[in-house]
């Protein structure tokens, strides 16, 4: 008894964690592979959710100090910058929307999920933080 016991709580605890394993490991494949629903619990503020995509998907092109060269001269480098610019026209292009220019430039869309808290950013008025 008392040696069989030990063995069966550890097989348990394999157990338990392969399954914590296997659920985690599906989340994160539906979160990236399948345009979900995002229930983002963080308010879109620019500080906290807008500069990081930008960070990742824009400014290789559109921050400050290439923007003149390989951004078109679209300055999309700070939070006054993007404000002062036209919201509908990034929505339009970030969307690959008819009749806008399709960003990021020569590549896929953005994730769903990223265009979706640009938009919910921008019907909220673009705060900042
Ligand atoms: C690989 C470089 C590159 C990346 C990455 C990129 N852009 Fe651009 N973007 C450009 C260039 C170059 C232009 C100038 C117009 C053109 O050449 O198509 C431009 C123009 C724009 C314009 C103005 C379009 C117009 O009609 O005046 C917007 C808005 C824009 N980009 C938004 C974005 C956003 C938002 C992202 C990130 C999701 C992004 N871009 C990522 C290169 C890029």
């Amino acid at each position: 008894m008392r040696k069989i016991l030990p063995s069966l709580t550890a097989r348990a605890f394999t157990g338990v964690a392969i399954s914590l394993l296997a659920f985690a490991t599906a989340c994160s494949y539906s979160q990236g592979s399948e345009p979900s629903p995002c229930n983002d619990p963080t308010p879109a503020t620019y500080t906290a959710v807008i500069s990081p995509i930008f960070d990742a998907q824009c400014r290789s092109c559109h921050g400050a100090t290439v923007y003149q060269t390989l951004g078109g001269g679209n300055d999309y480098s700070t939070y006054q910058a993007i404000k002062s610019q036209s919201a509908s026209l990034i929505l339009g292009c970030i969307q690959h929307a008819p009749g806008y220019d399709p960003m990021p430039k020569g590549g896929a869309k953005i994730p769903a999920c990223d265009i979706e808290r640009i938009k919910t950013w921008i019907e909220a008025g673009q705060p900042n933080n």
